[in-house]
């Protein structure tokens, strides 16, 4: 750019001129000037140059921008002249404002700058409201003393983008398949704003192959302002489904902008089946079992075929079926598929346990002692099962057997017979049944030796009555155990008598008869017939003990004569209680014994 200024000057010589510039100009390298003189008298023409190094100032759009002036902080008022003038888009110079010494601004541009442009006292140019149209270049000019000077600035405007979005984005994706999730636009920014896709905020490259991003940028002609959009086309895997989706923008001029995060249904086909059988353990006769059809596609398929023995169950929005009761008919292969797709299938067996009993006799079983009974258990069962038995309530160690039936079989016999938790019970009543017998009746002598106590023990069922031939005090009875009884009574006989117990129930009766002396007989007869039955023991043990005393004599009489014969002192012919020749060899043993000893 070239601009000649015409000046009256003095006696100056050109070399003082540019040395007085360069001061003036001082750091400032824009500018070089060069002053020539010419033509007519003192009139000079300053040709000034500007070479290189535009400064350059960015402004925020639609603000107003301050374009410094180099005039070292000048007033404008000490100055002889500010200028501002602009490039306008043909390349050609307009003036925009001047302010002369002592005179007031004077605005001097026609176009749309005449109401934005102003100038603060330092020079500094104003313009309000800037658009991308004020990015050119500025220049200040100004005139102090002898010197001119001139400063181009390069004016900047930059806009954050207004908003980012995202627009026409898929709900859902499909596994393998190149979608389009979705437009991100960042909008009326200028320079253009650089968009960026984030996966659970790491920046996504575009690999040409799974991930593609296609960026477009697009200028509103009126405003000049750009609208970045980028196009973000992706290939989900199954592990999408909750991955987050994050468009960011980022610009020289403003913060970073974000979208909020979008996550994505990611939808792939089926590609295994499952059935499951739902029950609590085994499954037993009666139960009801669940069969639940799975399958891994997303979203999951609502319904489904199930294959329940031969016949086709279609069961919609569920994945369960429910067989209820079932039976041991209902052991087999059960399988559910997909609807639309027959081979995606799985099969489970469901086997059902069973338990049958059947136990005879049963209910109340009435027998005489001495027959038999015959028991018969028979199970059916889906396996072995467990068998118990309890009589009475008490645990037997096996099953009975009644070959031959006494009252203490009778009682109630219960049969449990188990698979796990499958159980089956039944039970019998045996009752054994007899006439009464009279098992003993005894007599025994009281231990005051003032009374006599008989004791009668019968055996018979039902439980057979008792009766005496006489009267007597303390009458015990047993209980009834086992189809036996025992009866006690006390007296005290004035006479010698015989008495007899009478045993009877519904089946018949038994007697039996005891002999008692009277006891005041006795008192008078010797101890040895005490007791009718103690004097017979006391006899026993009189002979018993005599000749325990006897054996003894004749061993310590042996002993005696053994260590006699020892010491060789005392040698005897003859014996009175054995013969000579067993002495002898006897005693050749013995020297025998003691020659080996002395050796
Ligand atoms: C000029 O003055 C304004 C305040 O009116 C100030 O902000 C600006 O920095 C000054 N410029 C220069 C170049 O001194
Ligand atoms: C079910 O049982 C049948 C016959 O025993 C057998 O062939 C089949 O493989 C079984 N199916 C499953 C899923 O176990
Ligand atoms: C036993 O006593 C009853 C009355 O208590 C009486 O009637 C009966 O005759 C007596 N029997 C004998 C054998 O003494
Ligand atoms: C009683 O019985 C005893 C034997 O047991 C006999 O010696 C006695 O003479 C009897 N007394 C009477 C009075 O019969
Ligand atoms: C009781 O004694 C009588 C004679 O006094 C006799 O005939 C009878 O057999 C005896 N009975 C018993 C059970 O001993």
């Amino acid at each position: 750019m070239t601009i000649i200024v015409n000046f009256v000057k003095f006696h100056k010589t050109l070399q003082r001129i540019i040395n007085s510039t360069q001061n003036q100009l001082g750091s400032v390298p824009l500018a070089r000037m060069h002053f020539s003189a010419s033509f007519v008298g003192a009139l000079f023409v300053a040709t000034i140059y500007q070479v290189s190094g535009l400064s350059k100032i960015i402004g925020q759009y639609g603000t107003t921008i301050v374009v410094p002036c180099n005039n070292h902080g000048a007033n404008s008022k000490d100055l002889f002249m500010t200028k501002w003038k602009y490039e306008k888009r043909d390349g050609s110079s307009g003036d925009l404002l001047v302010k002369k010494q002592d005179q007031n601004i004077s605005i001097i541009a026609t176009d749309d700058y005449k109401d934005r442009v102003s100038m603060d006292e330092n020079s500094s140019l104003l313009i309000s409201d800037v658009t991308l149209g004020d990015q050119t270049t500025f220049t200040c000019m100004i005139v102090e003393g002898n010197d001119i000077a001139e400063k181009p600035v390069q004016v900047v405007v930059q806009k954050a983008p207004s908003k980012l979005e995202i627009s026409g984005q898929v709900e859902e994706l499909e596994i393998g398949k190149l979608t389009t999730m979705g437009n991100c636009r960042a909008h009326n920014a200028n320079p253009a704003a650089d968009v960026t896709w984030f996966k659970n905020k790491r920046p996504l490259v575009a690999d040409g192959k799974g991930i593609v991003v296609k960026t477009s940028v697009e200028v509103n002609s009126t405003t000049g302002l750009s609208t970045t959009s980028s196009i973000l086309q992706y290939t989900a895997e199954k592990e999408d489904s909750d991955t987050q989706f994050t468009c960011v923008s980022h610009h020289p001029a403003g913060d970073d902008l974000a979208t909020a995060p979008e996550t994505f249904t990611v939808t792939y086909p089926t590609e295994k089946v499952s059935l499951e059988i739902i029950s609590d353990g085994p499954v037993l006769e009666g139960d009801n079992v669940t069969l639940k059809c799975k399958a891994d596609g997303n979203p999951p398929p609502t319904s489904f075929n199930f294959y329940i023995q031969g016949a086709v169950v279609k069961v919609e929005n569920s994945d369960t079926y429910i067989l209820t009761d079932v039976t041991r008919d209902s052991t087999g292969e059960y399988k559910c598929a997909l609807i639309d797709n027959g081979n995606m299938e799985a099969s489970e067996n469901i086997t059902v346990n069973y338990l049958d009993m059947s136990l005879s006799p049963s209910g109340k079983v009435v027998k005489s002692a001495g027959e038999s009974l015959s028991l018969t258990l028979q199970t059916d069962a889906s396996g072995e099962p467990k068998v118990s038995w309890t009589k009475d309530h008490k645990k037997l160690d096996k099953q009975p057997k009644f070959d031959k039936l006494t009252y203490s079989d009778s009682g109630l016999y219960e049969c449990e017979v188990a698979i796990g938790t499958l159980v089956k019970k039944d039970s019998f009543e045996v009752v054994v049944e007899g006439p009464p017998v009279i098992r003993r009746l005894i007599k025994q002598r009281g231990e005051d030796g003032q009374h006599k106590v008989l004791v009668c023990e019968a055996e018979g069922s039902p439980k057979p009555s008792v009766a005496w031939s006489i009267n007597g005090t303390l009458p015990y009875e047993s209980s009834f155990i086992n189809g036996k009884i025992t009866h006690k009574l006390t007296i005290v006989p004035p006479v010698n008598l015989t008495v007899s117990c009478t045993v009877s129930n519904d089946l018949g009766q038994a007697t039996k008869a005891i002999n008692v002396s009277t006891l005041f007989e006795e008192v008078r007869m010797d101890k040895q017939d005490q007791s009718d039955e103690n004097d017979q023991t006391k006899l026993v043990v009189g002979i018993v003990v005599g000749l325990l005393l006897a054996t003894l004599i004749v061993g310590l009489a042996y002993w005696i004569y053994m260590k006699k014969s020892k010491q060789g002192t005392w040698k005897t012919g003859e014996n009175e209680d054995g013969s000579s020749e067993e002495s002898k060899k006897l005693e050749e043993k013995l020297e025998d014994n003691s020659q080996k000893a002395e050796v």
